[in-house]
């Protein structure tokens, strides 16, 4: 499907006011992803399709979960609402043909974050927060932070902690995921990562890596400079290759990339734990 197609089924599936916040998300995404060097049109795309499960109503989501075999956790009984995330990242694909797991992974991640959230994936969920058609106490100042900072976490760390504040104050369940997010970033602060050169390439591609992360992965970064539009870059986590962001890289690249790191994890690991390749005992 096109971007207009989808826009077009979208705006048929959904009432109004979430077809406009939809495109609000969508704007708003675009916007950030330009700010902090992630793909637009992934941004769009995810924000656009986000809340494409809203057309359910509570009862609706459950049944809908329970055939689709999503598994239903006490929180998601107690705030059956939550469902629609999940049910969403699956009828991206069903509906609109998206199978960008990116993109699949931010409209999952979309209501109550995760550990470990991917540059995408906090952009949707910010976005979602403060597009213009969303109006509560404190809002403004959410704008404002995004405007303000030019630091992806810190704008996250607060939003995180906003939400937290706004329900545990309804008395309602804090999601495990979102107490999840929030510590992630908070250690991730407190021990900040030194990143470690690996490789350089004929192209003057640069591959670092990342020390043992808090959840035992490694974070590899390649990066190259391009004469036109600044650099392309990608984020990669071992043991288990999931890409956290991939930036103008066309399909090739990422394939040659990803293959050169396959066939060095094993010393990248040893790397990572023992401070990078200067330090590396024994090597
Ligand atoms: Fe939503
Ligand atoms: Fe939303």
């Amino acid at each position: 499907m096109t971007i207009d197609e989808m826009r077009r089924e979208l705006q048929g599936r959904l009432k109004k006011s979430r077809f406009a916040h939809s495109i609000g998300v969508a704007n708003t995404a675009v916007k950030l992803a330009k700010k902090f060097g992630v793909d637009e049109q992934k941004a769009y795309i995810a924000g656009l399709l986000h809340d494409c499960a809203r057309e359910f109503e509570n009862e609706d989501l459950q049944a809908e979960a329970i055939k689709r075999g999503i598994i239903i956790g006490e929180v998601e009984i107690s705030a059956p609402l939550l469902l629609h995330a999940y049910i969403g990242a699956q009828m991206v694909t069903e509906i609109y043909g998206v199978d960008d797991k990116e993109i699949i992974q931010a409209i999952y991640r979309h209501t109550v974050g995760a550990k470990n959230m991917s540059a995408l994936d906090k952009i949707i969920y910010f976005a979602d927060m403060i597009e213009p058609n969303r109006n509560y106490p404190g809002v403004d100042k959410l704008r404002e932070l995004a405007d303000k900072s030019n630091n992806l976490d810190e704008i996250i760390l607060t939003a995180l902690s906003e939400s937290i504040i706004f329900v545990v104050q309804k008395n309602a369940l804090v999601h495990p995921a979102t107490i999840d997010a929030r510590n992630f970033l908070l250690l991730s602060k407190e021990n900040p990562k030194m990143m470690y050169p690996f490789l350089t390439l004929n192209d003057d591609t640069e591959i670092v890596h990342s020390e043992i992360l808090p959840d035992n992965s490694v974070k590899v970064y390649v990066e190259t400079p391009d004469s036109k539009d600044g650099f392309h870059h990608m984020t990669v986590y071992l043991p288990d290759y999931r890409i956290e962001e991939i930036y103008r890289y066309t399909q090739q690249e990422v394939e040659k990339y990803l293959e050169i790191i396959r066939s060095t994890a094993h010393l990248i690991i040893r790397f990572a734990r023992g401070g990078g390749f200067e330090n590396a005992p024994d090597f």
